[in-house]
């Protein structure tokens, strides 16, 4: 593609002529947009750049162990694993607000990386001056107003914010002017694996915000083993290209159900998949019945603390496309 390695090319030049010799921290998400600001970072300044990747216990199933394998032995850059799942669901407990969960793991996530900052600044005694963050277009502005009208914060979308400022960091953005299209397109100029660049978008606070109300370890790898059969589901279908989005939501609600001659009372489990451009807007996606009858079979049948599957047929807007 032309345009983008042009702006490959451009991005490279920017982020050289920015950092100079200095050290740069980039926070890897597991998501695609971290990845590939990290991917293109490296090809400009190698190893100054150091790669963080907090693993909170709240991404998908086999997520975390794809992140470190993928950098660490297919790119050789060098990154901190570091294994927060315990401190983030003993902060979470109790935590069932929506924006004071993001809070939370925003919060967290300061104070990990800041922690991870400060020992590679020991390292050498040179301190780090760069944050790098995945940040794109839609993210700045989603951020600002979603109605048109008077500015209304719909969703605070953390990356890192307030880091910077604390640590005396300057912030490196190189996906700023771009769309989640055209960082894939970047991603696959960078020669980045097509089951990591063709990825679904992930949200920062991962699974805390498809697990409305209190969060538990339990009712995490409910979700995971659920959402893992829907997604399993999806990519032997052949749709989880055409989805902008597919997940699946755990309710903290539980019905009466019947499984063979016994009386059940578990979890009941949403389904969401939506088409979108850039997430600002985003229609339900329109999967056959056959297909959901089958998926909701597949998950009562293999995910013990379920027992009924609903599909969310809500567009965006008036629907968000998380639940929270
Ligand atoms: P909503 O739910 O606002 O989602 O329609 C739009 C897009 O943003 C993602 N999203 C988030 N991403 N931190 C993130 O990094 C967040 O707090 C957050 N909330 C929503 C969502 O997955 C979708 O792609």
């Amino acid at each position: 593609d032309w345009t983008m390695a042009t702006f490959r090319q451009e991005a490279i030049a920017r982020i050289r002529e920015q950092v100079g010799t200095g050290k740069v921290l980039c926070g890897l998400s597991g998501g695609v947009d971290s990845a590939v600001a990290a991917v293109l970072i490296h090809e400009a300044i190698g190893d100054q750049l150091t790669c963080v990747f907090v693993d909170h216990g709240l991404l998908r199933l086999g997520e975390a162990e794809r992140v470190v394998q993928l950098f660490r032995d297919a790119y050789n850059i060098p990154l901190v694993h570091v294994e927060a799942q315990d401190l983030f669901l003993k902060e979470l407990s109790g935590v069932t607000d929506p924006e004071a969960k993001r809070k939370t793991i925003g919060r967290l996530f300061i104070d990990v990386f800041e922690a991870e900052a400060r020992k590679l600044a020991a390292q050498d005694g040179k301190p780090v001056e760069f944050l790098a963050q995945g940040t794109l277009y839609p993210d700045v502005i989603e951020s600002v107003s979603l109605t048109g009208g008077p500015s209304v914060t719909i969703k605070s979308h953390h990356n890192v914010g307030g880091l910077p400022e604390r640590m005396n960091m300057k912030l490196v953005e190189p996906l700023r002017d771009l769309f989640k299209d055209e960082v894939r397109k970047l991603g696959r100029e960078l020669g980045m694996p097509e089951i990591f660049v063709g990825r679904h978008p992930f949200p920062g606070p991962g699974l805390a915000i498809r697990c409305p109300g209190e969060i538990t370890a339990e009712k995490l790898d409910i979700l995971r083993h659920a959402d893992a059969v829907y997604l399993e589901e999806i990519r032997r279908a052949g749709l989880y290209d055409d989805i902008w989005q597919a997940f699946a939501v755990l309710l903290p609600v539980r019905t009466v159900g019947v499984m063979g001659d016994g009386r059940t009372y578990d979890y009941v489990l949403a389904l969401r998949a939506v088409t979108s451009v850039d997430g600002m807007t985003a229609d339900f996606y329109p999967f056959d019945m056959g297909f959901l009858g089958r998926v909701a079979t597949r998950i009562i049948n293999e995910v013990k603390g379920i027992n009924r599957v609903t599909y969310d047929v809500t567009s965006k807007p008036p629907g968000t496309i998380e639940w929270e």
